[in-house]
This record gives structure tokens, C-alpha cells and sequence, in this order.
């Protein structure tokens, strides 16, 4: 796993976006996992101001995104859709029809999980997997005790997950407590993963992930067992870390190593 600490958030998207666009850069049609969250955001302004003034194209990609809240309808301020419309789809040219979000609304759930799965491959598999991690340790809805080789289903959503979430909704009982989510084992499928957190509410889960056993309690720790993840942390975020000299010793040396 690559350790990538930022002084500020600012910086730590910066560096991730650059990321997404390196890899737009070689493979225009690339198949794009997307992530919701605050974390996300400042690297999505980074990725629409280089499209607006660098010309960053996003006219072959596709777009998977990892998660969205169950009953919401795709118009609700806080749903995934609106979300991914308002921060990111409407400013950038992703075409329409190359966009998918699961479905909050469905009246067949799993037979949805299922086609959204089979969407995925048919569409030649994710290049790249934006993720956020929540402060319980979960990458997309995949709370603490779910499988590692879970698939794209149903979720009932970790009491944690709903207070941390409560601060976007009038209400905490207005947190819906059930979302559809990419599995473990679908995120793992993807080429490339990228993991961005910040802040301090998120050291104890990145120390976890990054560095702890790898379990279904902290589901960003499957990220250990994929070969090209990289993790972009704040230095808050990256707090807890113990090993956190090594990644920025690995990083300084970073541009004077051997190309592979
Ligand atoms: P956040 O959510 O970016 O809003 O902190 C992250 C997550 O729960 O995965």
C-alpha cells in the first residue's frame, strides 16, 4: 500500500485528483469508481477546475459509484445521486448514460445488485476505485463484521455510520438506516483503489486500516491485500499512524527511485 501524507486537505486532494487525472491522461475510456462524502469533494473541485481550464476530458469515461442510501428518491438533497449531480456529473462531461449509481428505490433489490455487478464486468471491470473510509473503519457501506468477499446488497447501516451522517440531515431519524453498497470483494476487484481521509476523527481508522490486522471489523483494511492501493491521508488523518516517518521517508525518495 502507498502512504501518501498531505500537510492540509487542500493539498491531500490536490495530489489525489492528480491521480484520477494521470490515469484519464493514458486511458481516456477508463472506468472510474466514484465515492460520496465530504472527504471527496475537494478533490472533485480539483478534477472539474482541471477540466474547465486544462481541458481534462471525461467524454469516454464511465463511472461506477460505490453506494447509495435506501428510500431515498434520487431528487432528496442528500441522496448519492443528487449528490454526484451537484458536485461532480454537472460540472464535467461524463456522458448521462455512462453513469451508474445504485438504486436507492428499486423494487427488486437483489435482482439490482445483481445487474449492477454484471453492469461492472460488462463494462470491462473498474480502473480506478475512489474510496472515503468512515470513522468505524468501513470503505463504502461495508460496516464493521461484513464479509470481505461481500458483493454489491443490501446494508443495514452501523448506528456509528448514522450518527457521523446525522450532521447532513435535519434529523438523526431522518438517516435512512439501510443502503445498497459495493461488497468488499468488488472493490477488490478493481484495478487501482485510491482512499482519501482527513481529519482527526479519521486516525484511528486509518491507523487500523493501514496498519492493523486485516478484518471484517475495519473493512478498509482488505485494502492490505490489494496490490495497487494507495492512500492519500491529511496530516491529521494520519496521526495515529506509527509507521508514519517510513511513508514519508519512502515519499521524499521517492522521485531519485529506480523506474519500474
Ligand atoms: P465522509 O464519509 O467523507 O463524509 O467522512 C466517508 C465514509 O463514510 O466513507
Amino acid at each position: 500500500m502507498e502512504v501518501i501524507i498531505k500537510q492540509t486537505y487542500e493539498e491531500m486532494s490536490r495530489a489525489a485528483a492528480h491521480d484520477v487525472a494521470r490515469l484519464l491522461n493514458t486511458k481516456p475510456n477508463a472506468v472510474l469508481g466514484m465515492a460520496t462524502g465530504s472527504t471527496p469533494l475537494g478533490m472533485y473541485q480539483e478534477l472539474v477546475r482541471m477540466h474547465r481550464e486544462e481541458g481534462l476530458d471525461f467524454s469516454q469515461v464511465t463511472t461506477f459509484n460505490l453506494d447509495e442510501y435506501v428510500s431515498l428518491p434520487v431528487s432528496h438533497p442528500q441522496s448519492y445521486h443528487y449528490f454526484m449531480q451537484e458536485n461532480f456529473f454537472k460540472h464535467v462531461n461524463v456522458p448521462k448514460q455512462n453513469t451508474y449509481i445504485p438504486s436507492g428505490t428499486t423494487s427488486n433489490y437483489q435482482a439490482f445488485c445483481a445487474w449492477f455487478e454484471r453492469r461492472i464486468e460488462e463494462c470491462g471491470g473498474i480502473d480506478l476505485q475512489i474510496l472515503g473510509i468512515g470513522s468505524d473503519g468501513h470503505v463504502a457501506f461495508n460496516e464493521p463484521g461484513s464479509s470481505l468477499s461481500s458483493r454489491t446488497r443490501l446494508k443495514t447501516l452501523a448506528k456509528q455510520t448514522i450518527e457521523d451522517n446525522a450532521r447532513f440531515f435535519e434529523r438523526r431519524e431522518d438517516v435512512p438506516i439501510y443502503a445498497i453498497t459495493m461488497g468488499v470483494g468488488t472493490i477488490l476487484e478493481a484495478r487501482r483503489l485510491l482512499l482519501v481521509a482527513n481529519g482527526k476523527n479519521k486516525a484511528w481508522a486509518c491507523a487500523a486500516a493501514i496498519e492493523g490486522p486485516i478484518t471484517g471489523m475495519v473493512t478498509a483494511s482488505a485494502l492490505q491485500m490489494h496490490a495497487r492501493a494507495k492512500v492519500f491521508l491529511d496530516d491529521a488523518a494520519a496521526s495515529e499512524l506509527k509507521m508514519r516517518e517510513y511513508y514519508d521517508w519512502i515519499e521524499e525518495r521517492r522521485p531519485g527511485a529506480p523506474q519500474v
